[in-house]
């Protein structure tokens, strides 16, 4: 299935030679970090990671080491302390870094299915915006001080921030937070020639995905109606990562970059998709 594409090869060369960065939300290989952090190496970035707990650095540390990465240290958003040290790190060790790779979402799994009015609480919508959007706020300034050169930053969307998609809830409308944040942050960091991207991806198979209820629907939906009539290949987010955050995206920033088959695009699918 195209978006299991996580044993596939990616392609080669030296675009990112010379590159370093850091990149947040690798969890195991099927995450969507992980394919972008094999596209960026085959074309020969030097990559940072972070693992969210002690837990999840046995599986992130093997992945991370198998591309010759050095640093790796432990990070969850929430924790300042954890934040501080892993950018002092960075500094103390690259002194500087050109790419930031924000792949960060978390919300508590009773806000991910029935009713978004019912279900969300305070505590609940407050915790799913500081790990899922002010996380990329908080990770940008700091790695915007190490890049005195400029650099270029992403983050990972949905369409569930534009549009309802049922389920999707509370985490749709901290995308929308996610996504205005990166047009703020694109403004400000602009005339440090700092560009700063977000890609929307269609439904891919990780383990954030496997948390919404009805997500077999939303595949075999996106999959009938996409122009495309496809799932979305994780490998063209890897591939829409590497134009964000080579010098191929020269002159893009606050763009919100839809890499979903096309399935953004349609109002009203065509009678041959099929859906039911
Ligand atoms: N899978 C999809 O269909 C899809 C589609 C569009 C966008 N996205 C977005 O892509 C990003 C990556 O998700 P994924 O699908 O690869 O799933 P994933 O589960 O592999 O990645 C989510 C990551 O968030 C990390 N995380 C959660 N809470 C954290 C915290 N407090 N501190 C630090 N890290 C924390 C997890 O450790 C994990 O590495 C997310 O922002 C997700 O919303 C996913």
């Amino acid at each position: 299935m195209a978006g299991m594409a996580n044993e596939a090869t990616f392609p080669t060369g030296d675009i990112m030679k010379g590159k370093r960065g850091l990149i947040m939300g690798v969890a195991n290989k099927n995450s969507i970090a992980w394919s972008i952090a094999q596209q960026l190496n085959a074309q020969g970035a030097e990559i940072a990671f972070t693992f969210v707990n002690e837990a999840m650095e046995r599986r992130v540390r093997p992945l991370a080491e198998s591309l010759g990465a050095k640093i790796i240290v432990e990070c969850d958003v929430l924790k300042d302390d954890h934040m501080e040290s892993t950018f002092a790190t960075l500094e103390k060790e690259w002194g500087s870094i050109d790419f930031l790779v924000h792949a960060i979402a978390f919300t508590d799994k009773t806000a991910l299915e029935g009713s978004f009015v019912e279900n969300t609480t305070r505590q609940i919508f407050k915790d799913t915006m500081d790990v899922s959007a002010f996380s990329f706020v908080d990770a940008a300034n700091r790695a915007a001080r190490l890049m005195p050169k400029g650099g270029s930053m992403i983050t990972l969307t949905y369409l569930g921030s534009e549009r309802t998609v049922p389920n999707y809830n509370v985490m749709g409308v901290a995308k929308a937070a996610l996504e205005a944040s990166t047009r703020y942050i694109a403004r400000d960091l602009g005339p440090k020639q700092i560009r700063v991207n977000a890609i929307s991806a269609g439904p891919i198979k990780t383990l954030a995905a496997a948390g919404i209820s009805s997500g077999r629907h939303m595949f075999t939906f996106n999959r009938r109606a996409a122009p495309l009539r496809d799932d979305t290949d994780v490998r063209g987010v890897a591939g829409a990562a590497l134009y964000l955050l080579s010098d191929l995206g020269l002159s893009c920033t606050g763009e919100t970059l839809h890499v979903d088959a096309g399935f953004h695009i349609v109002g009203m699918p065509d009678e041959s998709a099929e859906l039911a």
